[in-house]
């Protein structure tokens, strides 16, 4: 939910501002993670590299001592242990990153902080705040503090559940606290350990003393005035990746050496909740893992996590794989659109087409002379992830879709697809119902995570619930690495691309896409569905150019949100296949447009419903035609008889649509007409352009929602 960054540079020459550009452009790519505050900490002292920290603790630097640059330590310790060398500058603010730049430019000045002073050595951290513990505000944002002098200084994604023993225990050691976040017992906890330790500690080292004590999920990234040019990462739980650029930039992919090969040579990190926080400056990166903690100290990084998998065993340092981030930076801009959610509407024709591409084959036709060429498997699906799981699947007790928000409605909308290719019970789980009711999970079920972000604490959570129970745990996501991809037995990447916008568009159709895909892949081996499934297919080989189609309504969506904008309530009906299109529509015009609306199920409006319906309140209606049209035209008739406003969504070409509501004044919107299970994939679209359009004509936040936050790292 937040979003953490650290920039480190050793040997490369950069002046503060530079520094403080890099920690401005990483917490604006992360900004959609959270919102409603951000901070920055650096250095007001630079530090030479060929010193290094490890110096001053080693003695090079003792009380009283002079700093490189010729500047009196901003304090000394007393206990001897080190040089408290120089207190690094925290500055925050609530809002937007946009109003921490202006903030920290104008403290620069006050401050008499030379913004054009080259630093050679340095480590700056920073952070963007979705609110857990204690209100959107300066005090509460982070980074927290140890004390006065920014002794340690910490930025933090996650949550410490056992912040108040904590807290209580530090209190009753004296330390004063600020702030009402739970993070704020961490860096009070690195003094307390700082000063209550005898013997010298390397900042790894105490760090590793600080989160051993730590219950809860964290990234967290640690700066301090003792260690300075130094910076310490660990994660659990949270998603952290360290960005690598370094002069031997042509190292072949390796499981990365604990130390970098050339320590003395010139070397940038950056260290983030998220990669997009650092595609343009390097390709090359390690994701970490749980419980890894990550050293950055004079131009070498090292990563420890515990050697074995037992409870108490020690730390050691550990590799990890180096990879190429496969991602480019146009992705993450808006590109010529106003906005992340309009720009991610409108990818759609390309997404669906990155979701099955190289899994679908659409050959139709045998080539004559082709020997291979067999007859049974004209249309295939290969999914890489899953090849070798499919006949457990197929053997399996039931398959359970487990999610959140729009990647549980993208389970709906694929449940009666999946019952019907694979034929096998399908049960839907929200994740955090999962859990509350502790629900019987068997050995023999095939448990299928669905995740944008991969990192949804209670899809993540629900995940751990299943593996100990021994199911099989499929994944659905977005984020390649991500916790949620990584955690599963196997699983299927939608590759729709970044998505930044909190409200997921591109995100849902792809998964519709892929649990499909997941569909067909499982019925390979079916006669008896053949026909169908070689119907999916096709359908699936025109959808792109059908979205694009469909993407065509953007300016009769807008006159229907200029007609709408005022209301107060929006109902939007659907059933069969479209249940999950009603509930996902109504979701998006929600959380965007703030607008209150509802998806409900048009088979229960005569048990309820139907006592809101009179000629003032907007009811979108979705009548595309499937199994379920003649019970929607039966609705239709039912609502217009009450005088209903309606807003009908149905196929292009219904002559019976356009008579029934001839007379009624009702507003139809006409979609291109597919498959029936891949319907809902068209029918969303234009949905998502009208929340869109509400949001804009509304005046609210498009992109970031009021309260929202991108991925809901904290249950
Ligand atoms: C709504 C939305 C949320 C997410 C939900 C799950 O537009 O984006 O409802 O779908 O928070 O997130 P993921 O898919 O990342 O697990």
């Amino acid at each position: 939910m937040c979003g953490i960054f650290g920039y480190y540079n050793y040997r490369v020459s950069r002046d503060r501002r530079a520094i403080l550009e890099y920690l401005f452009t990483g917490l604006r790519r992360l900004e959609y993670r959270g919102y409603d505050s951000a901070g920055i900490s650096f250095d007001s002292h630079s530090v030479a590299p060929e010193l290094g920290t490890s110096s001053f603790l080693d003695g090079a630097v003792g009380n009283g001592a002079v700093l490189p640059n010729g500047d009196k330590p901003a304090a000394v310790l007393e206990n001897g242990n080190a040089s408290l060398v120089s207190t690094p500058v925290v500055i925050k603010a609530s809002g937007k990153v946009d109003v921490l730049v202006k903030l920290a430019y104008e403290e620069a000045i006050k401050q008499g902080i030379d913004l054009e002073e080259s630093l050679d050595n340095h480590a700056g951290i920073a952070h963007t705040r979705w609110a857990t513990h204690g209100v959107p505000s300066a005090t509460n944002s982070h980074p927290q503090v140890s004390d006065a002098e920014h002794r340690f200084v910490v930025v933090h994604n996650g949550i410490i559940t056992n912040y108040k023993a904590l807290k209580d225990f530090l209190i009753k050691h004296g330390e004063v606290f600020m702030s009402d976040t739970d993070t704020e017992v961490i860096p009070k906890l690195c003094n307390y350990v700082y000063k209550s330790t005898p013997e010298k500690l390397s900042f790894y080292e105490l760090v590793l003393e600080v989160i051993s004590k730590l219950e809860g999920a964290y990234g967290l990234l640690f700066k301090s005035a003792y260690f300075p040019g130094e910076l310490v990462a660990c994660k659990r739980g949270s998603p952290l990746l360290l960005g690598i650029k370094e002069e031997e930039a042509a190292r072949p992919l390796q499981s990365s050496p604990m130390r970098r090969p050339n320590p003395g040579a010139s070397f940038e990190a950056f260290i983030a909740s998220d990669a997009s926080a650092f595609v343009e400056y390097t390709k090359q990166m390690i994701v970490l893992e749980d419980n890894d903690l990550l050293h950055l100290a004079r131009g070498t990084y090292a990563i420890y996590n515990v050697s074995k998998d037992e409870p108490g065993a020690a730390y050691g340092s550990v590799s990890r794989a180096l990879s190429t981030l496969d991602m480019e930076v146009n992705s993450i801009m808006k590109g010529g659109y106003d906005h992340y959610m309009q720009k991610e509407i409108n990818e759609q024709p390309d997404s669906v087409l990155q979701t099955m591409r190289g899994r679908v084959k659409f050959d139709q036709k045998p080539k004559a002379m082709d020997p291979s060429w067999d007859p049974y498997h004209e249309k295939r699906i290969t999914l890489g992830g899953l090849v070798d799981r499919i006949s457990t699947i197929r053997s399996g007790r039931r398959i359970m879709f487990i999610a959140c928000g729009t990647s549980f409605h993208a389970c709906l909308a694929c449940r009666q697809t999946m019952e019907e290719l694979a034929e096998l019970p399908v049960s839907l789980e929200l994740a955090s119902d999962l859990l509350d009711r502790r629900a019987p999970i068997f050995r023999d079920d095939m448990c299928v995570f669905v995740s944008q972000s991969g990192e949804t604490a209670d899809t993540l959570k629900a995940l751990e619930y299943a593996k100990e129970r021994g199911a099989l745990c499929i994944g659905v996501t977005n984020t390649v690495g991500s916790a949620i991809a990584r955690s599963t037995h196997c699983g299927v990447h939608i590759n729709a691309g970044c998505e930044i916008g909190v409200a997921s568009t591109k995100a849902y159709t792809s998964q519709m896409v892929a649990l499909t895909m997941m569909g067909l892949a499982l019925s390979e081996d079916s006669i008896r569905l053949r026909s169908k499934r070689n119907s999916i297919i096709d359908a699936l080989g025109v959808l792109p150019d059908q979205i694009r189609e469909v993407l065509k309504l953007d300016a009769e969506m807008l006159s229907l949100a200029e007609q709408l904008k005022e209301e107060q309530s929006l109902l939007v009906f659907g059933r069969g296949y479209n249940y999950a299109t009603a509930l996902e529509a109504a979701l998006k015009v929600k959380e965007v447009a703030l607008m209150h609306s509802e998806g409900i199920l048009a088979g229960e409006m005569k048990h309820g419903p139907l006592a809101l319906v009179d000629e003032l309140l907007p009811i979108i209606v979705i009548a595309t035609r499937d199994r379920m049209y003649q019970k929607m035209l039966s609705v239709v008739q039912q609502l217009l008889a009450r005088g209903a406003r309606l807003i009908i969504l149905c196929n292009s070409g219904d002559s019976e649509m356009k008579e029934i509501c001839a007379s009624g004044g009702s507003r139809l919107i006409k979609v291109p007409e597919t498959v029936e299970c891949l319907q809902p994939i068209i029918n969303i679209v234009p949905l998502q352009l009208l929340s869109y359009h509400l949001t804009v004509l509304r005046g609210y936040n498009v992109d970031q929602p009021r309260n929202l936050a991108k991925s809901v790292t904290v249950s």
